[in-house]
């Protein structure tokens, strides 16, 4: 996922916001995990390990995967 960092379009404040805070998962990592197939909040958190303690970042991971279903 090295090269998505350096991509510009991840390179946005909105981008590097911590969406995950147990597992300090940012946003740009989750949208990068959707789009290379994740549906769903269990894909993103094999990819990403976001979602795999308190939950609590769980509707945002929800909303980002129906905002790219959108799309
Ligand atoms: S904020 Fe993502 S698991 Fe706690």
């Amino acid at each position: 996922m090295s090269d998505a960092l350096n991509s510009p379009e991840n390179d946005t404040e909105e981008m590097q916001q911590q969406v995950c805070v147990c597992y300090d998962v940012m946003r740009w990592e989750i949208v990068e995990s959707i789009r290379q197939g994740a549906d769903t909040v269990e894909k993103v958190s094999d990819t990403t390990y976001a979602c795999q303690g308190c939950g609590g970042c769980r509707p945002k991971i929800e909303s980002l995967i129906e905002q790219s279903s959108r799309d």
